[in-house]
């Protein structure tokens, strides 16, 4: 094909899946077409600004099992840690002191009655320290409607909930095939959350062993025909005390699963231009400057860790994350200037709303 054909099939009013598996299969030279389409897009549609969601990595305790992630129940190495009540004060605080209009609490999936009624508390707590005025995300796994109705109750509005693989078949490689790792459970819970009234998130992981580029360009179509108000993507990255480790040598290079990863998000925002979409840290590990790729792709999302310095280790879903080391001071300096450089702007003290969900619930 020739740069006159991806051109073409940019200029579509409409991507179908042959469109989208076309252009997710460009050699890195001929991307930057595909690249630019994304950014102006989201240049129009949701301007060159940059939502922050703090991040709060609540507790690494988890009760499954699923094969890529180093906080799954059977990985022995793990060293467990939930946050006290102190620490989340203290997470709160910082939060506020550094103009985060909106933080994102996230942890391992548990089910019991403590822990459902602990993040109530948490997220009401957020509430009372902030004066009402801090927008809260919540990334805790697969709930019972009445604990997702509680969560939203206490004040929550957002969930992320990704799917991991819109394939089935590919959704069961990657994940134990029982009753506590359900594709039709965990899509349910999606459609409830939405139902609920929450801003839903979902997304995916690009380079897994045995995707395909077809199984990728089915997931874009998944987040269209579901309709979220935001995107979470980013790369795989093998863990070696998990189960999918033994295929490290199989999946694409990191060079390449960073270049599939961007076109990807790309795509996203073509086909939903007014979503939220994070620029993963995921990214980071890959590539020094892979957060800001994915901004100029189509990324307005960012997650600096609020996470207390010593227990950042410790939520290793994957390795060599970013910013283990750093502090939460740290954070904020570092990506006010690496958002600069790519001339965007961080809005502070702002829920940050996707315009895809505000349009829609006017
Ligand atoms: N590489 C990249 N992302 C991962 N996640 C879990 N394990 C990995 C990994 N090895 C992502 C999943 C999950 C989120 C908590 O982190 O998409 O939803
Ligand atoms: Fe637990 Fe989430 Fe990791 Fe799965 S991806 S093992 S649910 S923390
Ligand atoms: Fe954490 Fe750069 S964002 S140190």
């Amino acid at each position: 094909m020739s740069d006159k054909d991806i051109k073409t099939i940019l200029e579509k009013e409409e991507l179908n899946k042959a469109d989208l598996v076309f252009l997710l299969n460009l050699r890195e030279e001929k991307s930057q077409d595909l690249f630019d389409k994304a950014l102006d897009i989201k240049l129009r549609n949701v301007g060159n600004t940059i939502h922050l969601r703090g991040l709060i990595e609540y507790s690494n305790l988890c009760e499954k099992n699923c094969l890529y992630c180093g906080l799954r129940k059977k990985n022995e190495k793990k060293n467990i840690y939930t946050l006290t009540d102190k620490q989340i004060d203290n997470c709160i605080s910082e939060a506020i002191r550094l103009r985060y209009g909106s933080v994102a609490l996230q942890c391992g999936e548990q089910s019991s009655k403590e822990f459902t009624s602990k993040i109530t508390s948490i997220i009401k707590r957020i509430k009372e320290l902030s004066l009402g005025k801090i927008g809260i995300t919540l990334s805790c796994g697969e709930q019972k409607e009445e604990v997702y109705k509680e969560w939203f109750q206490a004040g929550a509005h957002r969930y992320l909930l990704r799917i991991e693989s819109s394939n089935k078949e590919l959704y069961y490689k990657i994940h134990p095939n029982d009753e506590k790792h359900s594709f039709k459970k965990r899509v349910a819970c999606i459609d409830n959350l939405k139902e609920i009234g929450y801003q839903v998130g979902t997304g995916i992981m690009v380079g897994l062993p045995f995707q395909t580029l077809e199984d990728l360009a089915e997931d874009i179509l998944f987040f269209k025909q579901k309709d979220v108000a935001m995107v979470g993507l980013g790369p795989f990255i093998p863990h070696q005390d998990t189960p999918l480790w033994k295929y490290k040598d199989q999946i694409h290079s990191d060079k390449e699963r960073m270049l599939l990863t961007l076109k990807t998000l790309a795509l996203v925002r073509i086909v939903m231009p007014k979503i939220n979409m994070v620029s993963a840290t995921a990214n980071q590990t890959l590539d020094p400057l892979g957060r800001e790729k994915a901004i100029m792709c189509g990324a307005n999302v960012v997650m600096p860790n609020l996470t207390p310095t010593i227990n950042r280790k410790d939520y290793a879903i994957y390795p060599n994350k970013a910013c283990v080391q750093d502090t939460p001071n740290q954070c904020a300096s570092c990506l006010e200037r690496r958002i600069k450089s790519i001339n965007h702007t961080i809005l502070y003290d702002q829920w940050g709303d996707s315009p895809a969900f505000l349009e829609k619930n006017k």
